[in-house]
């Protein structure tokens, strides 16, 4: 679809409510009657973190492809790699609609889904079916609602999908599903933690590859928990972490529109927290801990804010429902033209140049 095209597109999205039109979005991927011209790969834009090969930094996040139906259209548009989930073992409905607000004034989201998906089951056979097992596609695993026990849970997301999985993320951050960021309290944390590991590596001893395994935290943190946090990740040799999910903070609303309903903040307005966070967790962590970089990412030049503050892989959802698809290709095109500014031959150089501003900023 082409830019005019799509501008219209996105104001016909506008007039549904924002479930129904992300409902509308998935299926026009899935039927492929909404596709981009696949962004131009520079192969400056390559990274490698773990034992995957990414041809560009710049992935879908988490929630937008909850129960992958189309994690091939997803990277077709040009990401660099795909997240599907939060999966949970037992298909569940979430939260009473309406659940997913837009903000236009602010450019922000605020949804309270609650982990409505299909499950383990649905999505095992979905990526099973997938034509071409290619690409990387992590799986973002969550707990159910009413499970007694959520560390199994998480197990449970672990051991099943060990085989299909590019990538694990554990997601302990949503808001929407009551006591789930309790899990970030240490102890809780390192029992959490203990147990994927150990699930994993079990699981390693069939597949032959230990999955990468990566922690999705909250913005919504003081600093003794972040500092909680990164020391726990590292201690059980955590792959990396995803800064951040979505805030319950409303401060630097503009006030119009929906900014008053309840669950989590996406979009522009979660971009200076998650960025702050995102360089605070770099410096507890240290240089070499892969982190992904997320919140309010809608630009390049937010894209390579976000690599100045300490981030190697980035995500977006939120900037997508007021720009489109063009913005993949428009951001990957604007990192190459300041790798070309800065005479940089790699992200990686560009890493970090800002982490000591950002992490000043007030949490
Ligand atoms: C509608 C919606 C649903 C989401 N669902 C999930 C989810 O299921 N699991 C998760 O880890 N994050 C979820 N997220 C959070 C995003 O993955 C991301 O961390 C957050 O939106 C910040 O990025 P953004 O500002 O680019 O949207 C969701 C976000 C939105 C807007």
């Amino acid at each position: 679809m082409t830019g005019p095209l799509q501008s219209l597109a996105l104001k016909g999205l506008h007039l549904l409510d924002a479930e129904n039109a992300h409902r509308l979005t998935v299926l026009a991927l899935k039927s492929g009657v909404l596709s981009a011209k696949p962004a131009p790969q520079d192969p400056r834009l390559k990274v490698r973190h773990w034992d995957l090969d990414f041809p560009n930094p710049l992935g879908m996040a988490a929630g937008f492809d909850k129960n992958a139906d189309v994690p091939d259209a997803v990277l077709d548009l040009g990401f660099g790699f795909t997240e599907v989930g939060s999966v949970t073992p037992l298909e569940q409905p979430g939260n009473p609609r309406p659940r997913v607000f837009r903000l236009p004034a602010d450019e922000g989201v605020i949804n309270r889904y609650g982990f409505n998906n299909e499950g383990h089951a649905a999505m095992r056979q979905r990526l099973l079916a997938r034509k071409a097992q290619s690409g990387i596609v992590g799986i973002n695993v969550g707990a159910n609602k009413d499970a007694d026990d959520r560390i199994a849970d998480y197990v449970s997301g672990i051991t099943e999908f060990a085989d299909l999985a590019s990538y694990f993320t554990v997601n302990i951050s949503s808001p929407n599903t009551p006591g789930l960021r309790d899990l970030q309290a240490r102890s809780a944390l390192a029992d959490l933690l203990q147990a994927v590991v150990v699930a994993r590596d079990a699981r390693a001893q069939t597949t032959g590859r230990r999955v990468p395994l990566l922690l999705k935290i909250a913005p919504d943190v003081v600093e003794e928990d972040l500092t909680d946090i990164v020391e726990e990740v590292l201690e059980k040799a955590i792959d990396g972490l995803i800064v951040s999910n979505t805030t319950v903070d409303r401060s630097g609303l503009s006030g119009q529109g929906p900014h008053k309903e309840a669950g989590g903040l996406s979009g522009r307005p979660l971009f200076r927290k998650s960025t702050t966070v995102l360089a605070r967790a770099r410096k507890l962590a240290g240089p070499d801990l892969p982190i992904i970089g997320v919140g309010g990412i809608d630009s390049a030049e937010t894209a390579w804010t976000k690599i100045a503050a300490g981030a190697d892989l980035l995500q977006v959802y939120s900037s997508l429902v007021f720009k489109g698809p063009g913005l993949v290709g428009d951001i990957l095109a604007g990192l190459a033209e300041r790798l070309d500014k800065h005479g940089f031959s790699s992200l990686r150089e560009a890493r970090d140049a800002n982490v000591d501003a950002w992490a000043s900023e007030p949490l």
